[in-house]
């Protein structure tokens, strides 16, 4: 205002005045953008900042049910922990999964085209948020910064849904018992069925007439198993270095069981501790999951019901470490206390040089391997085999009995 006076005045400052003119619209734009900037950048915060606040209160929902439930479980029996359920019944009914739905990640899956039928189902489909939220994410403790260690009691807390589920699935195995080593086998000889789980693979092959002895690491696995297999013996034990000498004409061990065997230093344990329990001649047939099993199958998350079980599990398979991880939530329906346990169980795929080394070293021999193709076992087939199956023998021959 001044300067428009002074410019009518003297005409010698309109110049100036102008330039003032122009700086003042060019101050006021800048101030305008600076206005703009600080709404939108408040508006970005605000929306970020919503953002966090609508993920945060559903993560503090999940901890608030978990503790609530674990209160509610101590307030109702202070000796539970919220690991294990409270002991059931009776053994359950087996219950095998429906056709085509037969690959399953977790402690095992089972020979393509076995057994089929049931109530039991296999939902290839997300878990509800419910469950799955309390599966801990495999990134999570999967990081494997700290490597995970065998632990022969990792199955209790999953035994009673084990048997349920995954129990019988053992029985497909009798086929490859029959055709790699029955016709080998005296009828009342004695068979070790180590790793034996709920025992059902070991009560049939007693209905078989020979004379079995179950070990496992995993006490509640050994309740089921005395259950299903009467007549079987019964010992709890570790695969990686057990005590029974010179006794046994076979040892199996069935089911991915000695992929918890998570170094190669302790699968030669378990070799030699299986070569001393061998009479002479006597014969070692063993599974193991492969690379190609647990590329295609172990990854993602998958919900089971069975019985009376909702299993919500988790899993994934670390390439270059060659390790697999199975995480499992388990809650009984009609479970007053909503109880939920929590499996958390280590895999590793063991290469076919390291375990045919492992078993010369232990001082086996005659050394076969078997993929699987089908239905059918197919001799030497170990790369696209999903499982594979070796059988070798301690040297000298057998006594006459
Ligand atoms: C996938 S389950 C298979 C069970 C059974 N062989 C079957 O076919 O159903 C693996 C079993 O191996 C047992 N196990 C794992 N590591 C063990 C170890 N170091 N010593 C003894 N048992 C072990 C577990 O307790 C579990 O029962």
């Amino acid at each position: 205002m001044s300067c428009a006076i002074l410019s009518q005045r003297t005409g010698f400052l309109k110049p100036t005045c102008f330039a003032m003119r122009v700086s003042d619209t060019a101050l006021t734009i800048l101030g305008a953008c600076c206005i703009l900037l600080r709404s939108y950048t408040k508006r970005a915060r605000r929306k970020r900042d919503a953002r966090v606040v609508f993920r945060a209160p559903w993560r503090v929902l999940i901890v608030q049910e978990q503790e609530r439930r674990r209160s509610h479980v101590q307030r109702r029996n202070p000796s539970a922990s919220g690991n294990a359920f409270h002991t059931g019944s009776a053994s359950s009914p087996l219950h095998h999964t429906g056709p085509g739905k037969r690959w399953l990640p977790g402690p095992g899956y089972f020979l393509p085209g076995s057994r089929s039928g049931g109530a039991a189902s296999v939902l290839r489909q997300q878990p509800p948020r419910s469950i799955l939220g309390t599966v801990p994410a495999t990134g999570e403790q999967g990081s494997l910064r700290r490597p995970p260690a065998t632990d022969p009691t990792a199955y209790d807390a999953f035994a009673d849904a084990y048997d349920v589920h995954w129990g019988s699935f053992s029985l497909t195995w009798l086929k490859v018992f029959g055709l790699l080593i029955g016709g080998r086998l005296e009828p009342e000889a004695r068979v070790l069925d180590l790793c034996c789980g709920t025992g059902q693979l070991a009560g049939e092959l007693v209905a078989r007439g020979y004379s079995v002895v179950g070990l496992d690491g995993s006490r509640r696995m050994l309740m089921r198993a005395r259950d299903n297999a009467p007549g079987v013996g019964l010992v709890q034990g570790d695969a990686r270095g057990f005590g029974l000498r010179s006794c046994c004409d076979a040892v199996v061990c069935m089911f991915d069981s000695l992929n918890h065997v998570l170094t190669s230093d302790e699968l030669r344990a378990v070799f030699r501790s299986v070569h001393d329990c061998l009479l002479p001649g006597g014969l070692f047939l063993f599974d193991l999951n492969t690379e190609t099993g647990y590329r295609r199958h172990w990854g993602g998350d998958y919900r089971v019901t069975s019985g009376d079980f909702d299993v919500a599990t988790r899993s994934k398979y670390y390439r270059r470490r060659r390790l697999g991880v199975f995480r499992a939530c388990i809650s009984r329906r009609g479970d007053p206390t909503g109880a939920v346990a929590k499996v958390e169980l280590w895999q590793r795929c063991h290469e076919p040089s390291e375990v045919v080394s492992a078993l010369t070293a232990a001082g086996l021999v005659d050394i076969e391997a078997y993929g699987t193709e089908g239905d059918a076992l197919v001799p030497d087939w170990i790369e696209g085999s999903e499982r594979v199956f070796y059988l070798c023998e301690r040297p000298g021959a057998p006594s006459a009995p």
